[in-house]
């Protein structure tokens, strides 16, 4: 869907902030730009809807190289989520939400009712909300007219750069999560900058770690975690990246033990429970239990708050169908087996 081809951009002065990109996201995907300050982000950022123009090289957006498009009509059809908000000061929440469909040319009562769907979807009652100046609004209230604001027109690319930024921790992850499962629904192509690695990494179908002007390594954030392109890649990564990699790690049935699944006859046998079939734990389905493809993180928060050293695994549609146990030997050898990436963040 966006496609960069060899993108170089050099600015007047002479600095190099972009070197030779290559990559693509594809059409629906969510590709996180993380690296430290000045990198180059905000740039690859801009020379997608051309605010900045590259100086060598191509971007492709379904096919169509953007240089030949007409900018303003290209920027209305590319939602933008801008470092800092950028909400106009003087126009009301609701003005605000409406700004694109407006320039597009949309009845005001057909701009407006748009403005007060989104507003919604975001979070924010519009009856409430809708009439008040950006002032008057918190800082993650603020953020969410922004990521509105960017949806309004329905574009089917949307860049964000630190759409989260300015917020606090505890903000930040409750619109994180907002953000995802607005995300689930609405399927946009995502380039969101962050220099933030953990929010890379929540966000990211894949992540791109940028160094000086170059992308590290483009890939999924189970990968760069467990397995990090360069030197570079694993000191930003950092030492604890063992820790993070348990919330992008699923639980699969290679890491349970009891297994109530058919055994290969030739594969080593697991020691067989007494209860197989049944509950290994003896306590119903309701108590210690995670699903299958839960989150190394999540399984382990619950394995850790029981004595036992052992919780039950069971279908993920079926919390009565028990499928093994998972103790801290089965975290372990997920944790060492070929990356994969958790299916339903
Ligand atoms: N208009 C400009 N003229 C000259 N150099 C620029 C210009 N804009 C950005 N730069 C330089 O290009 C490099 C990349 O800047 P960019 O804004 O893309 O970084 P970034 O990764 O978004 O950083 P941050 O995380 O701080 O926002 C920096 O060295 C910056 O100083
Ligand atoms: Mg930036």
């Amino acid at each position: 869907m966006i496609r960069f081809e060899h993108v170089t951009k050099r600015y007047e002065d002479g600095t190099t902030a972009v070197d030779d990109l290559s990559f693509e996201v594809a059409e629906g995907e969510l590709v996180t730009l993380v690296g430290p300050s000045g990198c180059g982000k905000t740039t690859t950022m801009k020379m997608v809807n051309r605010l900045v123009e590259p100086t060598e090289g191509r971007i492709l957006i379904g096919g169509e190289d953007v240089c030949a498009l007409d900018p303003v009509r290209l920027r209305r059809t590319i939602g933008y989520v801008i470092q800092q908000v950028g909400l106009f000061p003087h126009r009301t929440v609701l003005d605000n939400t409406a700004t694109v469909p407006a320039l597009l040319g949309w009845k005001k009562a057909r701009a407006r009712e748009r403005a007060a769907e989104l507003l919604d979807l975001v979070g924010l009652d519009p009856g409430t909300y809708g009439h008040r100046y950006p002032a008057q609004l918190s800082g993650g209230q603020r953020q969410r007219v922004g990521v509105a604001r960017a949806l309004a027109a329905d574009p089917p690319v949307l860049l964000m750069d630190e759409p989260f930024g300015a917020v606090d921790p505890v903000v930040r992850e409750r619109l994180q999560t907002e953000f995802l499962s607005l995300q689930a629904t609405v399927r946009k192509t995502v380039l969101l900058v962050t220099h933030d690695l953990e929010e890379a990494v929540r966000l990211g179908d894949r992540i791109a770690v940028y160094g000086q002007g170059r992308i590290e390594q483009f890939d999924t954030p189970a990968t760069v975690l467990a397995a990090p392109a360069t030197p570079y890649v694993a000191d930003f990564v950092g030492a604890d990246r063992g820790l993070r990699r348990l919330a992008v790690t699923p639980v699969t049935e290679a890491d349970l033990e009891d297994p109530q699944a058919p055994q290969d006859p030739h594969g080593p046998q697991a020691p067989q429970d007494p209860q197989a079939g049944r509950d290994p734990l003896g306590a119903g389905p309701a108590a210690a239990a995670v699903p299958l493809g839960a989150s190394l993180k999540d399984a382990l928060a619950v394995l850790l708050q029981h004595d036992s050293g052992r919780i039950a695994v069971h279908a993920p549609d079926d919390p009565g169908r028990v499928l093994g146990t998972l103790t801290t030997a089965g975290v372990h050898r997920a944790l060492r087996r070929a990356p994969q990436s958790v299916s339903s963040r």
